[in-house]
């Protein structure tokens, strides 16, 4: 634990002389919204507010777990609201592994009862300030500081957040996180003069269109920084709780032939040399046409041993299984070498998520590092979304898989602006010529430089024939 603490300071020191100064002292734990906000200085009081549901809880421990784990500084969770089993097992869900921080001492939940009138204020009070104050403590979380306020007139509890609240976090140099309640529908409520001395403000907001859910968190208030950006949008997924959704900064995207490319003689006839991180659209009539193209790209995994990610908006994971059984076989390749490689499959139907849940899922499957990610079926998100979201969001999905390395492939059928070209680096349009036969035609959107040699000035076109008399001959 100490060696824990010596290299946190450690780092904290090394941060310090590279950016001045400009790293503050406790993370956030969501790594985007850490790049933008940085973290909380040592003293901060933090107000999450927000509609039921809306994920404060989910974002309070997020925080919270950040600190406790790799911070490794002592964190205490006092809730108004749920009791300590039900509070793990639903974090648990989330990634948050409290049980075994528990174990070493580090973390403690206090639940309250929620007893009327000021009592609750002194005892909340009691609790809060023999954490901090006599046992070290440094981050603490009230969920929800709602009943606390509602039990104090204005002026009480002016005094309170002020002379209590307040001085303990100043005194204690720790993080204190307060968690509010905003009824639903409304967009502010009386937090009797909490906001004002609070040195951050979260709201967490929740908005219902076509009968699906959108979250966002509005950045109110951080003292010490620049906010470009009020309204993020995020999801809450599986294993990781709140995930916001933004679109990473161009300076951190590397140039496209940074990484090596993945070679194999067939894909080669098509997309010549595919760097890491390129992002190709087969834009396709109709799904039958893309069998060949789908070939050529998992003969390229096999060939240069990438590891694949399938994700399709048109059909289950057993179907797109069924579809690899039958090219491997054709390809002459055992099953099981085929399935070794996919990492991850997936059918998500497009009509049950919002937009930025979908790219949140998206994002999700970039995050378990595929070399490919191939994408099918993406006219399916058209037919329930608006185009201007899905092209805006798979456009930031390509900066982030861009940065991370990973190159997708995204068989379309149909194309539907301009604006979708905006996310591809080499577009694949398969069509029928005059004589009815199937003609793969690339561009690359932007020529690229690949050993000295300038690429993909001109388009490529090759027949459906060669390219299976291609894959015949491996
Ligand atoms: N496994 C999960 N995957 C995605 N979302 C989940 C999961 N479990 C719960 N949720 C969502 O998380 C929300 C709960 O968030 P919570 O932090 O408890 O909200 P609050 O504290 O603001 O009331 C619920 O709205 C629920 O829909
Ligand atoms: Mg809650």
């Amino acid at each position: 634990m100490r060696e824990e603490k010596v290299f946190a300071d450690l780092l904290y020191l090394i941060h310090n002389i590279i950016y001045g100064g400009d790293w503050k002292v406790f993370g956030i734990g969501e790594d985007n919204l850490e790049m933008l906000l940085k973290g909380f200085d040592e003293g901060s009081m933090v107000l999450i507010l927000g509609h039921p549901g809306a994920g404060k809880t989910t974002f309070a421990a997020k925080i919270l777990y950040r600190n406790c784990r790799s911070g490794g500084v002592k964190c205490v969770y006092v809730s108004l609201a749920e009791d300590r089993d039900k509070f793990l097992r639903y974090m648990g869900r989330f990634g948050i592994d409290l049980d075994t921080l528990e174990r070493k001492g580090i973390f403690e939940f206090i639940h309250m009862p929620t007893f009327a009138g000021k009592d609750l204020v002194e005892s909340v009070t009691s609790v809060l300030s023999a954490k901090i104050v006599s046992e070290g403590f440094r981050v603490a979380v009230v969920d929800s500081v709602t009943p606390l306020l509602n039990a104090l007139t204005t002026d009480e509890a002016r005094s309170y957040l002020h002379a209590t609240l307040y001085n303990l976090v100043r005194s204690s140099q720790g993080l204190l996180i307060l968690v509010a309640d905003l009824p639903y529908g409304k967009e502010t409520v009386d937090l009797r003069g909490l906001e004002f001395i609070a040195d951050a403000v979260f709201v967490f907001k929740t908005r219902v269109e076509r009968g699906l859910i959108t979250r966002f968190m509005e950045v109110r208030k951080f003292r010490g920084r620049r906010i470009p950006i009020v309204e993020i949008p995020f999801t809450i997924a599986e294993d990781e709780g709140v995930r916001i959704i933004l679109s990473p900064p161009l300076e951190e995207i590397p140039v496209l032939t940074e990484k090596p490319a993945m070679e194999s003689p067939c894909s080669e006839l098509l997309w010549g040399p595919m760097p890491r991180g390129t992002y190709i659209g087969v834009v396709g009539k109709d799904a039958p046409v893309f069998y060949t193209t789908f070939k050529v790209l998992l003969d390229l995994a096999l060939k240069s041993n990438a590891y694949l990610a399938l994700l399709s908006f048109r059909m289950p994971s057993s179907e797109m299984k069924r579809l690899v059984h039958h090219i491997a076989q054709s390809l002459g390749q055992d099953i099981k070498s085929v399935e070794e490689l996919i990492k991850f499959e997936q059918g998500v139907n497009p009509s049950i998520y919002s937009c930025y849940e979908v790219m949140g899922i998206l994002r999700q499957v970039i995050d378990r590092d595929p070399d490919i990610l191939l994408l099918h079926g993406t006219e399916m998100l058209y037919l329930y979304h608006p185009s201007r979201y899905i092209d805006r969001g798979l456009r930031d999905l390509a900066l982030y898989a861009r940065r991370k390395g990973a190159s997708i492939v995204e068989f379309v059928s149909g194309l539907f602006s301009k604006k979708q070209l905006a996310r591809y680096s080499m577009i694949h349009l398969i069509n029928l010529d005059e004589h009815s036969k199937v003609v793969h035609t690339v561009y690359r959107h932007v020529p690229i430089i690949v050993n000295g040699k300038i690429v993909g000035a001109e388009p490529r076109r090759i027949y459906e024939e060669e390219l299976l008399k291609c894959i015949k001959q491996m």
